[in-house]
């Protein structure tokens, strides 16, 4: 059968799409790259605020005319919804109309038999003289082992390539939904998930990023987080290693010496600090004050120079007052991160969150504090980029810009994306670039040699 796969939500999905594809690819289906000549349509949803809901039901909805147009054709037509999103709605999202294959993460090695099943048609259909009635497939149980092993992700070709390493999540942050949609905690042997990285130097990426929703909590018998990244940046090829989400919490001094110490591991730490109050962050359920926060950030910039923090915010929590907020705009100002994605409070059905606190801070409140703290962002993103003014910085090229002519686009080890006039080199290819603009998310500049560094 053709499949068509859409991939919304984080890496986690994304990277989740690369095993879909294999695992479909194997059981001897196409890939298609549109939507309308396709017989199976996959759309691998996200849960994490509603929005994400909003924007699978919205792809759904424009499914109906197709739906409909092959039940006149009696021509199978499958539709399924995948991933996190998948999880959490479980039987809920037959209830729209187009869906017959409901799938959650750790389901994906039963998709091959769940699409053939959902596209033969209902039995008994067409003695009753009325259309085949549609057959619905439902696999959303979570597993405690499931990594996927031996499944080869179908990787799309580019400079960096994702790398899951730990599955699941064990720290129920109570406004999260996580926990519930991708299970408990596990993670693949260190040997595995270096044979991969092997590989993909082979295949030319010159980048890998592991992947995991609490990617520093990694551990197996023997190996730890940093024994992870050391063994990757090894591998000859590979460039930079970077990794992402970790959580404040599992950042013990190897680690941090670890990405010091090896020029390969990226100086760039993304540092989820939710929210500034010492009172909001235990009704979140962070595991750390504010104070911890800060002689982290102070014990990593002290370990890794120049290294660069990136965060995620919450706004309007519930129960969060104006002093609340006050005391994250605050902390956002101590810290001065490098960037920062900053989300409103959306209340998720059967989180700790959702059951003990009443979603109260007004959606006005919400949005009047967000923009507070996007300006403040802003502003602090463009003050350390000017900074960069007149420096020089080693960039990864991963391509031609789209919105300049004429200019390729790479990131800085510090994640910053740098754009600059073309220099021949092929996406891959390190140059060192001059900075001359910044704005709060790129920085100008002008590569200095034509020459490659490593590639
Ligand atoms: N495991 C990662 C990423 C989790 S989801 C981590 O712990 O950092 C990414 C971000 O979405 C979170 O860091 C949080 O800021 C945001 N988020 C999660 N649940 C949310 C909710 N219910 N409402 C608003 N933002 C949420
Ligand atoms: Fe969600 Fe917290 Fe787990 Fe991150 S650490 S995925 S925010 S429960
Ligand atoms: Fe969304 Fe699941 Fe990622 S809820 S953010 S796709 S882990």
């Amino acid at each position: 059968m053709k499949v068509y796969l859409e991939t919304y939500g984080c890496q986690m999905n994304v990277a989740d799409s690369e095993l879909i594809r294999s695992i479909l690819v194997e059981a001897g289906h196409e890939l298609s790259p549109q939507v309308d000549d396709s017989d199976v349509v996959l759309v691998n949803g996200c849960a994490i605020r509603e929005n994400a809901y909003r924007k699978t039901y919205g792809r759904l909805d424009l499914l109906r005319p197709l739906r409909l147009e092959r039940q006149r054709e009696s021509r199978p037509f499958v539709v399924g919804v995948l991933g996190c999103m998948a999880q959490n709605m479980k039987e809920a999202l037959f209830r729209h109309p187009v869906v017959n294959l409901v799938a959650g993460p750790d389901s994906y090695r039963a998709l091959p038999d769940l699409i053939a099943k959902a596209g033969r048609p209902k039995e008994g259909g067409h003695r009753s003289g009325r259309r085949p009635k549609i057959k619905k497939e439902i696999d959303a149980d979570l597993s405690i082992v499931e990594t996927y092993s031996g499944v080869e992700p179908l990787r799309f070709d580019g400079v960096n390539a994702w790398v899951v390493v730990m599955r699941g999540c064990d720290n129920f942050c109570t406004f999260c939904v996580v926990p519930y949609t991708r299970g408990r905690e596990r993670s693949r042997p260190k040997d595995e998930v270096l044979e991969e990285v092997q590989g993909l130097a082979e295949e030319g990426f010159k980048q890998v990023t592991f992947l995991g929703q609490n990617v520093n909590s990694y551990r197996t018998e023997g190996a730890s987080f940093a024994d992870l990244l050391l063994g990757a940046a090894e591998v000859p090829g590979i460039e930079r290693v970077r990794f992402t989400s970790p959580h404040p919490k599992d950042f013990p001094e190897p680690l941090l010496e670890a990405i010091a110490a090896h020029p390969k591991i990226c100086s760039h730490i993304h540092l989820p600090l939710q929210a500034g109050s010492d009172r909001i962050l235990d009704l979140m359920k962070r595991t750390y004050t504010r104070t911890e926060f800060l002689s982290l950030v102070d014990q990593i910039r002290a370990t890794i120079p120049n290294v660069a923090l990136t965060t995620d915010l919450i706004v309007g929590f519930p129960t969060e007052t104006e002093a609340d907020f006050q005391d994250t705009f605050d902390m956002v100002e101590r810290v001065g991160f490098d960037s920062a994605y900053i989300f409103k409070y959306s209340e998720r059905i059967g989180t700790i969150a959702a059951r003990d606190f009443p979603d109260e801070v007004s959606p006005k409140v919400k949005t009047d504090r967000i923009v507070r703290l996007f300006d403040l962002q802003h502003r602090i993103a463009l003050e350390k980029n000017r900074d960069k003014i007149g420096k020089t910085f080693e960039v990864l090229i991963e391509g031609e810009a789209e919105k300049r002519v004429g200019h390729q686009i790479g990131k800085t080890e510090g994640h910053m994306m740098v754009v600059f006039p073309s220099t021949g080199l092929p996406p891959g290819a390190l140059v060192p670039v001059e900075i001359k603009e910044a704005s709060p998310a790129a920085l100008f500049g002008e590569a200095l040699r034509l020459s490659v560094l490593n590639a």
